[in-house]
């Protein structure tokens, strides 16, 4: 088996003396495979991101932390256009319905090369694949930064079969006609070639299944498979000393008041800005909660390179200083941010909050609204946003949320810190329930029944 995405499993690092030091990776699809996978045997190639990354894909095939992986040497030029521009700038936004269509995307002759530069990229990941992979191999792809992959194998190596996982959610035919009709087709095709493609939702299948037959005609097999927590890492990590430090930091910031908590990429699909508005609001309108309550923002920057995630950043924490300047009193400040990845210091305030506020405008699954109840220890209430495909599985127990409704939101966070005893374990028994349903070696499990073609035919 043949693993394959743009960000791997290990980070690199050179120690002083220039030697080579891996640990775990971050991010969230890491997250949600790394489980799944290590262990497994399975060979995993991925983007060399830094010089410690180059360095370590010189010496081939790296076995670390349960994983092999072989990383990939891109050109620099081409890595930006292929991930800044395409990847991150464009199908993210697409996918994610971001984009200011006032003034973007503006596609052009720059788009357009970054295009035949995101092409290439995929011909790379495709051939390193093709190198790698044994007779009859399964080869599992990973969302929107290689969806050419699977074509590619197609023409080059028909004895694999290749699973194509969309880790985000999927654009409908609509969302889809921003791109250049020769670019949709061709990104459509690229997934189409795939045995199947999954996704976290039965929305987002539905989305690219219709996205299909509208610009091509025909469509392929899909399944939907929600990725799941690793119950045993997270327990690990809210047992760690650094874990009950972040929590005895935090519990002296605040004390016995109540606690809204988020844990988030800065990322403008998470929604931060609407999130803060409705803090405000609910301060504004139940004057009752003013000193009563602090909301914990846990928060990490991603993807700097890109004009809007500095400004959404920007803009995020002007918020949050008018809102602090505007509602603080000498002895208490309304929203604790800290912008660093810590995940121990995230953890301790899931393990803390009374009201865990996930409201992403769109988002693939959002792992965090499983996180959190499986660690949290007070009975506290999720705040769960509708257009999450997270919401598919829990929304028999979680509170739901129109993510673009601030006043709603308010009223949903005061309805939380109001509600009573029983209310509040039952609620919280629930959705522990719903969000521990499935693990990781399910999320394999069906990655590896939608590639048995014996089976799917
Ligand atoms: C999130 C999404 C994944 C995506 C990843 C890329 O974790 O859930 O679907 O692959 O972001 O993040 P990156 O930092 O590599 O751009």
């Amino acid at each position: 088996m043949v693993v394959v995405s743009n960000r791997g499993p290990l980070s690199f690092s050179l120690s002083d003396d220039g030697a080579l030091q891996t640990r775990r990776g971050g991010g969230g699809l890491v997250s949600a495979l790394g489980p799944a996978l290590a262990g497994t045997g399975a060979m995993w190639i991925a983007a060399a991101l830094s010089e410690a990354d180059r360095k370590a894909a010189a010496a081939g095939v790296v076995e670390a932390e349960g994983f092999r992986l072989r990383s990939l040497v891109v050109d620099p030029d081409a890595y930006q256009a292929y991930y800044h521009v395409i990847s991150s700038g464009a199908l993210w936004f697409v996918h994610h319905r971001l984009y200011d269509t006032a003034r973007r995307p503006r596609i052009d002759r720059h788009w357009r090369q970054a295009w035949d530069r995101y092409r290439e990229v995929n011909v790379a990941f495709a051939r390193a694949v093709a190198e790698e992979a044994t007779d009859g191999a399964l080869v599992l792809v990973q969302d929107y930064h290689l969806s050419l992959v699977g074509g590619e194998l197609a023409a080059k190596r028909p004895d694999l079969t290749t699973v194509h996982f969309h880790h985000t959610p999927f654009g409908g035919p609509d969302d889809l006609r921003i791109l250049p009709e020769d670019v949709a087709v061709e990104l459509l095709e690229g997934l189409a070639a795939s045995a199947a493609c999954g996704f976290q939702a039965p929305r987002w299948a539905a989305a690219f299944e219709a996205s299909c037959s509208e610009l091509l005609g025909r469509t392929c097999p899909t399944f939907v498979s929600p990725a799941a927590v690793e119950l045993a890492d997270i327990a690990g990590v809210a047992a760690s000393p650094a874990c009950a430090d972040a929590l005895v930091a935090l519990e002296r910031r605040i004390g016995d008041r109540r606690l809204i908590v988020r844990v988030d990429r800065i990322e403008l699909s998470k929604n931060l800005l609407r999130g803060f508005h409705a803090f405000e609001e609910l301060l504004r309108i139940r004057p009752e909660w003013r000193e009563r309550v602090v909301f914990a923002a846990c928060v990490y920057p991603s993807r700097e390179g890109l004009p809007e995630y500095l400004a959404y950043r920007q803009e995020t924490e002007g918020l949050i200083q008018r809102i602090n300047q505007t509602w603080g009193t000498p002895g208490w400040t309304p929203i604790l941010y800290d912008a660093t990845d810590d995940f121990p210091r995230s953890v301790a305030a899931l393990r803390r909050y009374d009201a865990l506020l996930v409201n992403p405008v769109r988002d693939g699954l959002n792992l965090v609204a499983k996180e959190g109840p499986s660690v949290n220890e007070r009975d506290g209430v999720v705040l769960l946003s509708r257009e999450s495909g997270a919401w598919a599985e829990l929304s028999g127990a979680a509170v739901g949320l129109n993510p673009f409704d601030v006043g709603a939101t308010a009223e949903a966070m005061h309805a939380a810190l109001t509600m009573g005893d029983d209310e509040r374990r039952a609620h919280a028994a629930a959705v522990r329930a719903l969000a521990g349903a499935r693990t990781p070696t399910d999320w394999l499990a069906d990655q590896l029944r939608a590639g048995d073609t014996d089976t799917s035919a």
